[in-house]
Formats: C-alpha cells, structure tokens, sequence
C-alpha cells in the first residue's frame, strides 16, 4: 500500500501517448497499480499527441486497450475511475504553442489540487524525437521543478521525493553507439540531473534477473564457488520464437546485438558476475554494475572473426522495412572475457536472436572440478546451475548421483525450483509496474547508469565495427530451428 510519504501528486505526461508501448505496456501496467492501491492518490496522465482528441476521446481509446488486455472481474466503477485520470493534450512534437498548451493543462490540474504536482516526462517516441521534446520541455520550463528559475536557491532539490520534482524515463535504445549514446547524455545532462533520468531496461525488472542477486547473495551455497577456480564457463541465451515481424525499419538498422545484447544479455551478466555489494542501496547497486560492465575485455579484429558469429534467417529480407541486400544479423554468439581477477580466463558465452524455434532465455553457470573427481564410471562430471526466465522461472542445480541398484554407476539428476506457476506471470505489465511505480517513488536500482550505457558500447562497438567489414561473414539460417545454434 502506498505510505504517506510515497503518495506524492504525480503528473504523467506520455508522449507517444497512443503507441504501441502504452499500449501493450504501461497502460496495462498502471491499471494493474491503480486496482491494488498503489498509485498515489493525486495522480493523472496526459496523453500528448498530434491528435485532435479529447479527454473523453482519449478515454475511449484507454478503454479499448483495457479491453483488449482484459479486465476480468474488475467491477465497472474501478474502470471507470480509472479512465478518469487520463487527459489529452493535442500538440506536435516541435511546436512551442503545444508545450505551452501542456503547461496550462499542468497548472489547472496544480490548481485543482491545490499542490504543485511531480511532473514524469515518458519518452514513448522513437530515439530520433528525444533531442527536439527535451528541448522544448527546457525552453518551455516544463523540466523544472514547480518554481520561478529567477529564485537563487530552490528550497527542495531536483529529484527528491518530495513535491515539485520533475523526472524523464528514456527508453531504448540509449543511442547506437558510444557516440550517439554520450551525445544522448549530454543533451540529458544539461537539462536534468542523473537522478532526475530514469533509463529503461526492462529485464533489470525481471523477477528472475531479480532473483540472481538474492540466489547469489541471500545464500552461501554458491558464492564461494563462484569465480575462476570452480567456474569453467558462463553461457547466457535469449533465443527468442518470434521474428522481425513488423518492425522491420528499425530492426535492420540495428540488428540483433544493439536490440538484446547491448542491453538485456549484459545487464544479465552483469548481474550473476558482478562483486558482492557492500548493502542493497541504489548507488551501490549500480556501481557494482557497471564495474564489472567496465571490465569486460574489448575484442580485437582476430577476436571477431575467430569467436564471434552473425547470421540472418531466410526470409528476413523480404519482411517490409528491411533492405533486400540486408546484412543485418538477427542472430549472434560472441564468446565475452572478463579483465578481472576473479573471471580470469572463464568465457562468457553471449548468444541472441530471433526466430529460434521455442523461447529459451537462460544463463547456464557450468562448474568443473579443480582434479579429476573420484567418478566411479571415470566420466569426468560437471555440476551446472541454470537461471531460466523461459520457458518457465525456474533454477535448476545440476548434480550426479548414484544410480539405485547393486553396481557403483553414476547418474545426472536435477534438483528443481520453480518460482511460480507460469499463468501467474503478466510478461511486460508486471515489469513496468515495477518500473514506473520505482519511478513515481524515486527508486533508481533497476533502471540503468549513464555508466553501464557506456561500457556497454565500448565491448560491442568494435565488434559491430569489424562485422560491417564483413569479418567474420554473416551466415543464414533456416527459421524456427536451433541450427545456427549448434555451430561453435
Ligand atoms: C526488446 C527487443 O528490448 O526485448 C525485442 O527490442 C525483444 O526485439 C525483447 O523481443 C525481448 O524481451 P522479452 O521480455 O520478451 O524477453
């Protein structure tokens, strides 16, 4: 339930107030945290958009994706009540009048309440908008907290939970490079301070990446294990079933490194190689990413072509948007070291893509033996721990036992956990509740540091660089098979 100090007037201003993230994702995500009570009680979203609609128009439409998203027995008054936090603001992205026009709207629901309101800037919109909305947001001193910028000192700081913040949340991608993402966080820096942006990336709101931290660190099971000497390599996967489909534009000038490896598959790394943290405080937390992000050891050309891989399934150029030369991979394994005393000489296995056959999204921690184990069938046995998000949450330990019976044989065998009944997972909703309610509360653990944005590119931008050099060749694979997989 929200406490005193969490209820804080909040305004949540969307722009891409009718695309496809509000759709599948936050609209359902704050219905969800409207029904259990946890949205603060002052608290409104205005849609901008270069629509000419009206609040009641917009309303029509927030209905429909409830509709689609299905509200079971949730009863009429609670949908009803629901629609009424929503409000439209008609305005193109690069037009002062409309910003102006978003201040008015901002001041009377101010007045309404009697407050100055938090003010939460969602950049739904694609990467090439975000430089014009911020600026206008400045230049409209819509960005500052609830206060004349003539006065000397403000009398509450930028960010905190207090009344008048302002905060932006920023999807990805967080720019194509290390280039354009620096470029991104300049603009970001002159207006905002770093604890005023919230930087999304929705597997950190996984409850199975959640769940490494509190695996590795709430146990003593694994942790002394786990490191160079016990640790014969990591493998991470996110092989995805579904294709391209209809994002072809954006998914060819990107492909499949920048789409999930720059991001999902590190931030995963991150999270199961990253040293114990002091104290689960926010900015200790992300400091302990992004070290371990910082260490990861830049690949040189002869590294490229000898462990890394690029393929593109057959058929993805004819799929709208795509170029019909496309070179783009919608498939990669790169084969990662860490500089860092406690990982070195482990490889790290990335792999990624799409059209795969079924979903696979797992990190598997292979053990060794430091000797030769005492294995009566003179196999040389290896206990594996796996943390899978799909097809189901679940941890398995991997481990030999003997084999019932009169003879000294040796057999693999599981130990299972399964962290939920899969029927219970909302995928998305139940990430972005996490993450916009972390968000309107001033929680910065699970979204990303300029930081880690930074050591990311910096390990895959040379190897994007040597792959637009054609090193090593981009392959084909038939879709909806594992082929491309099995090749090391
Ligand atoms: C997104 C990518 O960031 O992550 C998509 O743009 C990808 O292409 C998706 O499908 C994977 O996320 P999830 O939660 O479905 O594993």
């Amino acid at each position: 339930m929200v406490t005193p100090e969490q209820n804080i007037p909040t305004i949540f201003t969307a722009f891409g107030a009718t695309g496809d993230l509000m759709r599948i994702k936050v609209v359902p995500a704050l219905f969800n945290l409207f029904q259990k009570g946890e949205l603060p009680k002052m608290f409104r979203v205005v849609g901008f958009s270069r629509r000419s609609w009206s609040d009641a128009q917009y309303r029509e439409y927030i209905e429909e994706i409830l509709t689609q998203y299905g509200t079971g027995a949730t009863p009429q008054e609670t949908i009803a009540a629901f629609l009424q936090l929503f409000h439209f603001q008609e305005g193109t992205f690069e037009n002062d009048a409309s910003y102006a026009a978003l201040k008015s709207k901002f001041d009377s629901l101010d007045g309404e309440w009697g407050v100055c309101a938090n003010k939460l800037f969602y950049l739904a919109v694609a990467p090439e908008f975000f430089d014009g909305i911020v600026r206008k947001l400045d230049a409209s001193r819509l960005t500052e907290p609830c206060l004349p910028r003539e006065m000397a000192a403000p009398p509450i700081s930028w960010g905190e939970p207090l009344e008048g913040w302002t905060r932006v949340i920023v999807e990805k991608p967080f720019g194509t490079d290390d280039g354009t993402a620096r470029a991104l966080d300049v603009l970001l820096g002159e207006l905002f301070e770093e604890k005023q942006i919230y930087r999304i990336d929705h597997y950190l709101a996984k409850e199975m990446l959640q769940n490494i931290l509190t695996f590795r660190f709430a146990n003593n099971l694994f942790e002394l294990s786990w490191g160079k000497d016990l640790i014969e390599s990591i493998h991470i996967r996110l092989l995805e079933k579904v294709g391209v489909e209809k994002r072809g534009a954006y998914y060819d000038k990107n492909g499949a490194l920048r789409d999930v490896g720059q991001n999902h598959v590190l931030q995963m790394l991150a999270l199961l190689v990253m040293e114990r943290p002091q104290s689960f405080d926010t900015d200790v937390i992300r400091g302990k990413r992004a070290e371990i992000l910082q260490a990861l050891s830049l690949l040189s050309e002869d590294e490229v072509r000898q462990d890394t891989m690029r393929a593109q399934y057959e058929g993805y150029r004819v799929i709208d948007g795509v170029a019909p030369d496309s070179e783009t991979e919608t498939y990669f394994k790169v084969t990662a070291h860490l500089d860092h005393p406690r990982w070195a000489g482990v490889p790290i296995i990335l792999e990624g893509g799409k059209r795969l056959g079924e979903p696979l999204k797992e990190a598997v921690i292979t053990f060794t033996h430091p000797q030769p184990c005492l294995c009566p069938d003179g196999r040389h046995h290896k206990n594996g721990v796996i943390i899978r998000m799909e097809p189901q949450e679940e941890i398995i330990i991997e481990f030999w036992s003997k084999k019932p019976g009169l003879a000294m044989q040796t057999e693999a065998r599981q130990f299972h956990f399964l962290l939920r009944e899969q029927t219970a997972r909302m995928q998305y909703t139940e990430e972005y509740e996490r993450l916009l309610l972390d968000c309107i509360r001033g929680d910065q653990t699970l979204f990303i540091t300029t930081d880690e944005i930074r050591a990311m590119w910096r390990f895959v931008d040379p190897i994007l660089a040597t792959w637009a050099r054609g090193v090593p060749a981009l392959t084909s694979y038939a879709p909806d098979t594992r082929d491309i997989t099995e090749i090391s």
